[in-house]
């Protein structure tokens, strides 16, 4: 059985992947009304992931006897100074995921948790994942410095990606 304090630390974080959804459909939309047809393409999937890891919350919070409570979620910026700038905030925002998934390991493992212990090991894993793309990204930017064709082929690039269907959360 959860305790109550989990039950809420699970739901604050389920709250959190879908902000992290909404940020990333916004920064989507920012892409789209500047012709970045790339990146908006992947900021979508991007998106879409967050929302699976929110519904992998959902799942687990009710197999484990909890209630799911669903709270408001925060509006997310909408503009952006560049395309960089953009994803240097994805990054910002992963980290800080990251740190919210280390926290509720941490609460886990002090309430000796170990199923949403084991649960939580696949975001930890993911988030390293998440990082190491987005900072990829991040440095690629970089490198193309104030190149416009540099940041029209890193555009193309990114449109290239495919969603890779996650089934873990049925
Ligand atoms: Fe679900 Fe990108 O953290």
């Amino acid at each position: 059985m959860i305790s109550k304090k989990m039950e809420e630390a699970l739901n604050n974080q389920l709250n959190r992947e879908l902000f992290s959804s909404y940020l990333y459909l916004s920064m989507a939309t920012y892409f789209e009304n500047n012709n970045y047809v790339g990146m908006s393409k992947w900021m979508r999937l991007q998106a879409d992931e967050e929302h699976a890891h929110s519904m992998k919350f959902f799942v687990f919070i009710q197999k484990i006897g909890g209630r799911v409570i669903l709270e408001q979620i925060d509006k997310p910026q909408s503009e952006w100074d560049t395309p960089k700038k953009a994803f240097e905030d994805a990054l910002a925002h992963e980290e800080y995921i990251t740190k919210n998934i280390n926290e509720l390991t941490d609460l886990a493992i002090e309430e000796r948790d170990h199923s949403t212990k084991t649960f939580l090991q696949w975001y930890i894993d993911e988030q390293v994942e998440e990082e190491a793309t987005v900072n990829e990204i991040v440095q690629k930017f970089n490198l193309i410095g104030d190149s416009k064709s540099g940041l029209y082929m890193l555009d193309t690039e990114l449109g290239t990606r495919i969603l890779t269907p996650d089934t873990t959360a049925e």
